[in-house]
């Protein structure tokens, strides 16, 4: 009742306490809209991960390719991770939401292209999917639900064409070293923002181009400069394999 009698047409001297009650409130809602956007989510911005297929299956442990046929040569999506700005990350945030291939049903054929497991034994993806959602999916949930989490990852995947921007870098697939740091240059010239290069090593020991990081703001759309990088390699050059 007395709510009401507030929002009811009053005489003119009251006009200016009516305008400040307005304003009061304004005041509360951005206040409880902020506290949502720095703690309600639970995180603070998205790891972008893209893998080589050559570099994942040029391993002691080698690789499978997935039942619907070797993925195409080009990189990949490992994942779609929430972090924190300091570096640490949340994990296996919601126990009760389980992956679910008929949420996403619309999108599977695209993420066996995009998003292809090499995971062995052989098998069809769902394995992969599961571990991503689970693990990392379900962290930014109170954002993405499950089908615009994967469709996030696929729509970053395909702004960013990082095997062309490296080809027209002169940085190609054919077993080649590069120098971290021209590997880092290009894309940061291709596309506008620093990637992260990682690591992973031969069976002759030489280390190879594995995956390269990006970062995307909390609302899983919009590539940033990272908060924060992961351990990058440095030295010595990486080989980037033929797949
Ligand atoms: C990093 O930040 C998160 C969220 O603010 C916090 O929960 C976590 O304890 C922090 N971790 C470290 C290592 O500081
Ligand atoms: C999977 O999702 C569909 C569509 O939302 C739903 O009908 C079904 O109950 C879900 N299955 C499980 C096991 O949760
Ligand atoms: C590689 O993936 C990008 C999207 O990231 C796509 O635009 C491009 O056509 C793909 N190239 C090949 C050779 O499959």
């Amino acid at each position: 009742m007395k709510a009401k009698d507030l929002y009811s047409p009053r005489p003119k001297y009251m006009a200016k306490s009516g305008c400040s009650f307005i304003l009061v409130e304004l005041l509360l809602l951005q206040c409880l809209s902020h506290l949502t956007i720095s703690f309600g989510q639970g995180y603070d911005f998205f790891y972008f991960v893209q893998q080589w297929p050559g570099s994942y299956c040029d391993t002691k442990k080698s690789c499978c390719y997935p039942t619907t046929g070797k993925p195409p040569a080009n990189f990949t999506i490992h994942g779609l991770w929430p972090n924190y700005n300091n570096g640490s990350y949340p994990s296996n945030c919601n126990a009760d939401s389980p992956y679910n291939a008929t949420k996403i049903s619309d999108l599977l054929g695209k993420m066996e292209v995009d998003w292809p497991t090499l995971a062995c034994p052989t098998n069809d993806g769902t394995r992969f999917w599961t571990h991503e959602w689970e693990k990392h999916g379900t962290c930014s949930e109170t954002v993405l639900d499950q089908h615009s989490y994967f469709e996030a990852a696929l729509n970053i995947k395909n702004k960013v064409n990082i095997l062309k921007v490296l080809e027209d870098a002169g940085i190609k697939p054919d077993d080649t070293f590069y120098k971290e740091r021209q590997i880092r240059e290009a894309i940061k010239a291709g596309i506008g923002y620093t990637p992260a290069i990682t690591c992973n090593t031969d069976p002759t020991k030489n280390r190879q181009l594995s995956e390269i990081y990006l970062c995307v703001d909390a609302s899983g759309k919009d590539l940033i400069e990272c908060p924060k990088f992961p351990n990058r390699c440095k030295r010595p050059p990486l080989q980037f394999p033929i797949f």
